[in-house]
């Protein structure tokens, strides 16, 4: 179809700087690590934000922590998300107790959602996580609720943050309504540099323990636990050079969408509404959704699409992915294909 690219002043950046790198000799755990996590302090507002080499590594290394520091050790992920979260919480050795449900207007769960599953659930609340992923670009409408009622009841609530970089919901920033969450640069993402996450919490005592996880501890010899999930200066200079333009990113997109919103409204096409209800999103998906019957039978003519978020469903909700579809949008997106997409709706 086409490429997705990144901006050109984003490029232009990492090319002035990475000389610096190479003659400072310093390519691991140097000034650009420590340049990016201030950088997401500043953007996020969380207290602590430490690099990692990807969204799953960061997730793996909290839950780790929260096992052997908080005393956890059974989780609940939603039905709807990527086959990696159930990888990420059997890699952590969680027990995984039960899928939360997801809504087709959202897909993700709402407040009655988590509060039925954790109804259901019949351990000890104290060992519990509940793992959530933000899905296409938003943040999950009802997670304000949701992360008050888990703190009522002790229960651990971690934001998979992994597509809502740059998302904010309330003038809150995406990744930090739990007690820590985490990003992703991979290179699908809405805000992508090849590779990379940053994990974000306002917990200073677990911001600290993460920092030294991810060097084996090797520094203070406390822990048991640790890792090298770090990222190289490259990686995090290439990131920074990225998330210094992710507003233009979403500019960029958020255009785009308003040309399929147009549309939409007119034509009475439900879609996910990424500006609704306080909500901000970063458009890494435009999904539209059927809520009756398949949006293959109801749209038959469209054709030019780009993956589903999801096209299999780890619990129940077996039908999400056969209820929506998601057209192409990421920055940088030719008008010919805009076009192209545009009048296949029209049809
Ligand atoms: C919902 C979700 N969570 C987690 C991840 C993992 O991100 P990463 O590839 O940076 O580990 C992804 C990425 O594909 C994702 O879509």
């Amino acid at each position: 179809m086409s490429t997705i690219k990144i901006p050109k002043d984003s490029i232009n950046f990492f090319k002035s700087k990475q000389d610096e790198i190479f003659n400072s000799g310093n390519l691991a755990e140097g000034p650009w690590n420590k340049k990016l996590s201030e950088e997401i302090k500043t953007i996020s507002g969380s207290s602590n934000a430490v690099s990692v080499n990807s969204n799953g590594s960061g997730l793996v290394a909290i839950l780790l922590i929260f096992k052997n520091y908080f005393g956890r050790e059974d989780i609940m992920i939603q039905s709807n998300t990527m086959y990696g979260v159930k990888t990420i919480v059997g890699t952590a050795g969680y027990n995984l107790v039960n899928y939360i449900d997801c809504k087709i207007q959202t897909l993700m769960p709402g407040i009655e959602e988590v509060k039925k599953a954790i109804e259901n659930y019949k351990g000890d609340k104290n060992k519990l996580v509940i793992m959530l992923s933000d899905i296409g670009g938003i943040i999950n409408p009802d997670i304000e609720k949701i992360s008050s009622f888990l703190k009522t009841n002790n229960i651990l609530l971690l934001e998979d943050a992994a597509h809502s970089f740059g998302a904010k919901l309330n003038n809150k920033f995406a990744g930090t309504f739990g007690d820590a969450g985490v990003y992703s640069y991979y290179s699908t993402k809405a805000i992508f540099a090849g590779e990379g996450g940053v994990a974000v919490t306002n917990n200073n005592e677990l911001g600290l323990m993460l920092q030294d996880f991810i060097a084996y501890d090797r520094f203070k010899q406390k822990m048991p636990i640790g890792c090298n999930i770090r990222l190289s200066e490259l990686q995090a200079l290439m990131i920074y050079s990225v998330v210094r333009n992710y507003k233009n990113i979403i500019l960029n997109k958020s255009e785009i969408a308003e040309k399929y919103i147009e549309f939409c409204k007119k034509n009475e096409i439900d879609f996910i509404n990424q500006t609704d209800n306080n909500n901000f999103g970063n458009y890494y998906k435009f999904t539209i959704i059927s809520s009756e019957k398949k949006v293959s039978d109801k749209y038959p003519k469209i054709q030019t699409t780009t993956s589903k978020v999801y096209d299999y469903a780890l619990g129940n909700n077996k039908d999400i992915p056969s209820k929506h579809l998601c057209l192409p949008i990421w920055y940088g997106l030719e008008e010919p294909v805009i076009n192209k997409v545009l009048s296949e709706l029209q049809r």
